[in-house]
């Protein structure tokens, strides 16, 4: 069965046709609309259109970043995107494209898309970390896609690792995510300017691609930062290894792409951290669907939901 699968995120929709084996078939996108949602129902209907017009299909997985009750459509707070919360997204655009949705939190749906056709081919249990402008998360445990009591399950980028550190999104204070992310790269960065450490980074327009060409360039406060930031989600991970015993925890999202320079010192800290049996059970490694692994869970877990499968 064919699907398509929507990732909606605070810049960017991005969209896909989704066959049975996870392969995108032909994908497109449109600029986010973080604050209207009105708007944002648009565009998700217009990309649904513009996809399903060549052929059928069967299904359409949407994931959004943020809470979404169990069994509702509604995304009731998205840290990084407050503009739509509280909107029931999966209602409205189910009912305007005519078609069974899914909807459910955007990094679930990345750690069952890795799961399926990624990293975690062949594996039983294992922790997806999405790091972009927040940090999410989705586990598969014993093979299935853990949602929790409410749907709220696998909030990593909420565990606290530095009590009295940054406000998050989220209410709280000192969550992983306000050091793992793009934001907390770009926060971290700015610091070390403001302090008149020497470096090539400028305070303005500062994004964490540019710290990131700063650390490959050799700067020294852009690699600082980097090797904190990975120290972080190291201890991230041996918290989460701790308390699952995964057989692996991919890294994917766009931070990812750092490879070595964020996963070096996230393995060595993690290695020092977790109980070294729990360790040496799990592989850290980065995702390998890239920012794609989102349509493509969204458009798998959709695919479910369809009763008879064809095999065309
Ligand atoms: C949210 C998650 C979301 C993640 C990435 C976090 O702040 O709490 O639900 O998956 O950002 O978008």
């Amino acid at each position: 069965v064919r699907t398509i699968g929507i990732d909606i995120g605070g810049t960017e929709i991005k969209a896909g046709i989704v066959d049975d084996t996870g392969a995108i078939l032909r994908a497109s996108r449109r600029d986010s609309e973080p604050r209207d949602p009105e708007e944002l129902i648009r565009r998700v209907v217009e990309l649904v259109d513009e996809l399903s017009g060549d052929a059928p299909v069967g299904a359409l997985g949407i994931g959004v970043p943020g809470l979404i009750a169990a069994g509702t459509g509604t995304l009731l707070r998205a840290p990084n995107m407050p503009g739509i919360d509280g909107t029931n997204l999966g209602d409205r655009i189910g009912g305007e494209t005519g078609l069974p949705t899914l909807i459910r939190n955007d990094a679930d749906l990345n750690a069952w898309g890795e799961f399926r056709a990624g990293a975690g081919i062949g594996t039983r249990h294992m922790i997806c970390l999405t790091v972009g402008t927040g940090l999410g998360s989705g586990m598969i445990i014993g093979g299935q896609l853990h949602a929790g009591a409410t749907g709220y399950g696998a909030e990593a980028g909420h565990i606290v690792v530095e009590p009295g550190g940054r406000s998050c999104g989220c209410g709280g204070q000192g969550c992983l995510e306000t050091i793992v992310s793009a934001t907390g790269i770009v926060a971290r960065a700015s610091d070390r300017i403001r302090s008149g450490e020497p470096t090539i980074l400028v305070e303005a327009g500062l994004t964490a691609q540019k710290v990131h060409d700063a650390a490959a360039g050799g700067d020294a406060v852009a690699l600082a930062v980097y090797s904190e930031v990975g120290r972080f989600l190291g201890i991230g991970c041996a918290t989460l290894m701790n308390l699952v015993n995964p057989e692996l925890i991919a890294i994917g999202g766009g931070v990812s792409a750092a490879g070595d320079l964020l996963l070096g010192p996230a393995i060595k800290e993690a290695r020092h951290r977790a109980y070294p049996e729990v360790f040496a059970a799990c592989r850290i490694e980065q995702a390998r669907l890239g920012v794609e692994a989102g349509v493509v869970g969204a458009g798998l877990l959709a695919a479910e939901m369809v009763p008879e499968r064809r095999t065309d």
